[in-house]
């Protein structure tokens, strides 16, 4: 039986600009697409996860506005049970994301809105939630503390952590030492060790930096490279599934993690689970949007079970 997982994190609306480059500072230029839709990291992941098929929480904060609706249209769809501390002070946050027309990659700007105002009091009374979990995700759109605090519940509890350290943020070594897994991608790996991530071989030194500074074992998503999973007694690159022509990566961080964590609740080795989440983000990046190209687990199972893999 696969166990429960549990994800804090924030639910953003993602307005998705396609264009040929990024607008310069007081430059106006014509886009080529537009598209609104559910995103924010940890939605995103926990989106992933229930069209895996997986039992899953997602803790956070709304406002109570049009994209506080969206977010919970989102979740039931996809059959994400929803722990949401209503914010009406505040709104329901958004991303602004620019989407290169000819490669498909992506830079954001994200205002978590009401989920900025997450607490360590609010993970206090998610106590009980995070303990009967058999895998924590979190990452760093809210604040440190709340993640900090959900890291040190779980782990007292003996649950399997996993912290996507995106966007990366300067972190203690208490941080580390909570988590069973970190899973940044290269510009994070580079803020966070301080070492250029260029090759596998480079990867894998500031793996080992992510271990000394206390983290059980570091998975590193190196883009079309694929994953590297660094553990003490394995360091196996993972190379990426090819599904089909690359029409969007934003999200595709996500959709490893959220296969990721499927993997550990089933019981897949490490290994196994990270080339599960490979699989499904070999999908998500084939289909525009963050939380809508998540695949089902039908869709997953054939593309891992192909080993299509390189
Ligand atoms: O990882 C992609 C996500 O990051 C987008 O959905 C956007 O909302 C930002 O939070
Ligand atoms: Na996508």
């Amino acid at each position: 039986m696969a166990k429960p997982i549990v994800i804090l994190g924030i639910f953003v609306a993602d307005t998705a600009y396609r264009a040929a480059r990024a607008p310069r500072m007081g430059e106006t230029i014509l886009g080529t697409g537009f598209k609104l839709g559910p995103g924010g990291k940890g939605s995103n992941q926990a989106v992933a996860a229930a069209r895996l098929e997986a039992d899953v929480s997602f803790i956070t904060r709304l406002g109570k506005d049009t994209f506080a609706e969206m977010a919970m249209r989102t979740w039931a769809e996809a059959g994400v049970n929803p722990h949401v501390i209503e914010t009406p002070e505040s709104y329901t946050g958004a991303a602004y994301i620019f989407v290169e027309e000819t490669t498909g990659n992506n830079a954001i700007i994200v205002s978590p809105g009401a989920a900025s105002l997450i607490s360590p009091a609010d993970i206090d009374a998610h106590a009980d939630l995070i303990r009967s979990a058999g895998v924590f995700v979190t990452q760093l759109e809210q604040p440190v503390e709340a993640a900090l605090q959900a890291l040190r519940t779980a782990r007292a509890a003996g649950v399997v952590t996993v912290l996507n350290p995106a966007p990366a943020a300067p972190l203690a070594d208490e941080i580390f030492g909570l988590c069973d897994y970190v899973t940044p991608n290269e510009t994070e790996t580079e803020e966070l060790t301080g070492m250029k991530v260029e090759t596998v071989d480079q990867a894998r030194a500031a793996a080992a930096r992510l271990m000394e500074r206390g983290a059980g074992a570091a998975v590193i998503t190196l883009g079309d490279k694929g994953a590297l999973l660094h553990t003490k007694t394995q360091s196996e690159l993972v190379p990426v599934y090819r599904v089909g022509p690359v029409v969007e990566t934003t999200g595709a961080g996500d959709a490893f993690n959220g296969g990721f964590a499927v993997g550990l609740a089933r019981g897949f080795t490490p290994l196994e689970a990270v080339r599960f989440g490979c699989a499904v983000a070999g999908i998500s990046v084939t289909r525009p949007g963050t939380a809508p190209s998540m695949p089902s687990l039908a869709e997953a199972n054939v593309i891992f079970a192909g080993r299509s893999s390189g």
